[in-house]
């Protein structure tokens, strides 16, 4: 006897929860009160969401989340210091307390970046800092929000990445950060491949060269470097774009 002919194998389903309106969302952005994290804030505000305002200096924090307020904005500085576990904790406890839910995640907080720094030289213990703040900084949160996203089969993850954690940019400056970039870039590839499907879609922006204390003067206007980060923040689910790095929108080689 012939065995049985087996069902033909569907692809799996995407599995879509309904997409909340902005003003049903809540949005965590981590190092937001200066920079691109504030200016994402006040850009995912203006659109309508809850926004934690994440603070290593909470008195920071405060003040430009009073800003944005003054402003129209639904926005309350957090305490977060991303290299520390006890504050991720006890925030992702406070969104649940108070929230029930967390639809967007911008791991924005970064620092390292050094122009004076070589591979060959430099101090390890600075290049552990890169990485702590970085890479685990954004795989820390993403871990926390990740329980929240799937509730709802909804969640935007954006890791602010940069060009200079392209495997193939050139350059010998900044090693730490080039690394720890580098790093994030493979992690978001693989959290993507993990969570297709799910709901929740995640991707590494460059920003480009943006003229924040990071950048010095010259970079571009800081609300143009943020649109590509609220971009990817605010990706509709039908076409599911995950897993990719983009700047200004468009695709870039990792
Ligand atoms: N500016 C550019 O040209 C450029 C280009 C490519 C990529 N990026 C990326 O864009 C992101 C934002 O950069 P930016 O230009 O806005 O830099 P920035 O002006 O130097 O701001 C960095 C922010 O990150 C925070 N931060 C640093 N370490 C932290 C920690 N351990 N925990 C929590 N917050 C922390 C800082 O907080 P404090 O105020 O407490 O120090 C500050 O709010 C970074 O990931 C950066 O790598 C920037």
């Amino acid at each position: 006897m012939s065995p049985p002919v087996p069902f033909p194998r569907r692809a799996p389903r995407e599995r879509f929860g309904t997409e909340p309106p902005p003003s049903q969302r809540v949005a965590l952005v981590s190092g937001a009160n200066r920079g691109l994290g504030l200016e994402v804030s006040r850009q995912l505000a203006a659109a309508g969401m809850t926004v934690l305002l994440g603070a290593r200096q909470l008195a920071a924090g405060e003040k430009a989340a009073k800003a944005l307020r003054r402003a129209g904005g639904d926005v309350t500085a957090v305490q977060l210091d991303v290299t520390a576990q006890a504050d991720v904790d006890a925030l992702a406890e406070r969104i649940g307390r108070d929230y029930g839910r967390l639809d967007v995640l911008v791991n924005n907080a970064g620092a390292y970046f050094n122009l004076d720094e070589r591979a060959s030289s430099v101090d390890l213990a600075y290049v552990r800092g890169a990485l702590d703040t970085n890479l685990l900084g954004a795989w820390r949160l993403s871990e926390a929000a990740i329980p929240f996203m799937r509730r709802h089969a909804y969640g935007r993850i954006v890791n602010v990445s940069s060009g200079c954690g392209a495997i193939d940019s050139e350059g010998e400056d900044c090693p730490a950060y080039r690394v720890s970039k580098a790093a994030l870039n493979s992690y978001t590839r693989m959290l993507a491949a993990e969570l297709k499907g799910s709901g929740i879609l995640v991707n590494a922006v460059c920003p480009g060269w943006v003229a924040t204390d990071m950048g010095g003067p010259g970079g571009r206007p800081v609300a143009d470097g943020a649109a590509g980060i609220v971009w990817a923040a605010s990706l509709p689910s039908q076409g599911a774009i995950t897993g990719g790095f983009f700047r200004d929108r468009a695709p870039i080689a990792w």
